[in-house]
């Protein structure tokens, strides 16, 4: 935990909610411990869009659907949101998602590994949202960075590992540590390339938001 629980539980209190079909998939989701964005994070993402107003969407890590189907709601119709899972269990749910809410025009699962699937990707995307394998955010870099044109926006997902970030390499238990080292590696990078502006917020597991000069 990050910041006091309380005051996630207060700020919490503040969500609306989504509708019906979301509300019913995010509860079902928390409840079959399939890991998806916190709530604080979803009007976090919501804001971003409607600032960005995104034509074409990229996520890295679709579990059942549930953030490709809430960042659906928040875009026009004409946004297309491609999404790269490589989990066999979860593939055909979150396709049966996007066919329940008759999403599936407009979301494109890619079933593989998000490494391979994005070296063979070429059209650029104006936002991304990256929530898969931490500890391959680095590799991933080179290619999100190649797809996304000036002033796009990369969003990414739990980078702090619930504060043990800041922790030294020492304290942090020997079976983190690899996983430490590699956000480490990308929480640097990210802010130091030239290639982007990037902030890093202490919001849910922590996410940073980076925009490409
Ligand atoms: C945190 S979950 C994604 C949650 C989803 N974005 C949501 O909020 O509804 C991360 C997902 O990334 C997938 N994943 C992990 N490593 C991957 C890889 N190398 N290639 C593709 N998907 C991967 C996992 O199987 C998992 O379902």
């Amino acid at each position: 935990v990050i910041v006091d629980e309380r005051l996630i539980a207060y700020i919490n209190s503040l969500n609306q909610g989504e509708n019906p079909f979301l509300d019913a998939l995010e509860k079902e989701a928390r409840a079959s411990y399939v890991p998806i964005i916190r709530k604080e994070m979803k009007n976090f993402l919501r804001v971003m869009l409607k600032m960005q107003n995104p034509k074409k969407i990229l996520e890295i890590g679709t579990a059942i659907g549930f953030s490709a189907l809430f960042m659906a709601e928040q875009v026009k119709k004409d946004c297309k949101i491609t999404t790269i899972e490589n989990y066999d269990k979860r593939i055909p749910i979150a396709l049966e998602n996007f066919k329940k809410a008759n999403r599936q025009e407009q979301i494109k699962l890619i079933a593989g590994d998000a490494l391979e699937v994005l070296e063979k990707l070429e059209d650029p995307f104006d936002f991304i949202f990256l929530d898969a394998a931490k500890g391959q955010y680095c590799s991933y870099l080179p290619h999100l960075l190649r797809l996304l044109p000036e002033g796009g926006i990369l969003v990414s997902d739990n980078v702090l590992q619930e504060g043990e970030l800041m922790e030294s390499h020492f304290i942090v238990e020997r079976r983190n540590r690899t996983i430490h080292k590699r956000m480490r590696e990308y929480l640097y990078e990210i802010t130091h390339s030239q290639e982007l502006f990037t902030s890093v917020i202490p919001l849910g597991d922590g996410v940073t938001v980076s925009i490409r000069r």
